[in-house]
């Protein structure tokens, strides 16, 4: 099964997803990494891993124009399913229709807790015991999408954002390859 990933940022996840995929018995392989941003660190370490990249910054285009080409190498590149992880970007309607049920998204909360950003930082200041992280379904409603997986971690008195965000990605990296090899096989 032909995966593709579209990332903005570091690429924790991506590299995970990659690395899983090369483990053996994995039902899927990663045929393309898509950035919006040239510069991403996880294009260059898909790079140096060997893995397809694609790199188009949207400035200057119109976003129909900026999602074709997105579309086109995705598709020439045979994907079937994309994950997004650590993708910026919202993704338009049309696009999300073209690939409905085919994209899947990792999100640092337990949906349908913190949609949105600065997820750690609210979860502390609510006083919650436990954070974690879910894979969902993409669809129209910004990380409102049926609930693949979850994983939960605790919450420690002396938590900041960034104590607890780091307890979570230990997380996501082992949910997410997980979840997508269970999303390719139903
Ligand atoms: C992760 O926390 C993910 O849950 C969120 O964006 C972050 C991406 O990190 N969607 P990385 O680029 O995978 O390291």
């Amino acid at each position: 099964h032909r995966v593709g990933i579209l990332l903005s940022g570091r690429g924790s996840n991506m590299a995970a997803l990659v690395e899983a995929s090369r483990a053996g018995d994995c039902p899927y392989e990663v045929v393309l990494v898509a950035s919006d941003k040239p510069e991403a660190p996880g294009l260059a370490w898909a790079r140096e891993n060997g893995v397809a990249t694609f790199a188009q910054s949207p400035k200057g285009m119109a976003k129909a124009d900026y999602e074709a080409a997105v579309d086109a190498a995705l598709r020439s590149a045979g994907v079937q399913t994309i994950a997004l992880a650590g993708y910026m970007r919202l993704l338009s309607n049309a696009f999300v229709a073209r690939w409905r049920d085919h994209i899947i998204n990792i999100h640092p909360s337990l949906l349908p807790r913190y949609k949105g950003l600065d997820t750690h930082a609210r979860a502390i200041a609510a006083g919650d015991a436990v954070a974690g992280a879910s894979v969902h379904i993409v669809t129209e409603q910004l990380d409102g999408g049926a609930v693949l997986g979850r994983s939960e971690v605790p919450i420690l008195p002396d938590d900041t954002p960034e104590t607890l965000a780091a307890r979570v990605l230990k997380e996501e990296h082992r949910l997410y390859p997980r979840i997508l090899a269970e999303f390719v096989r139903r």
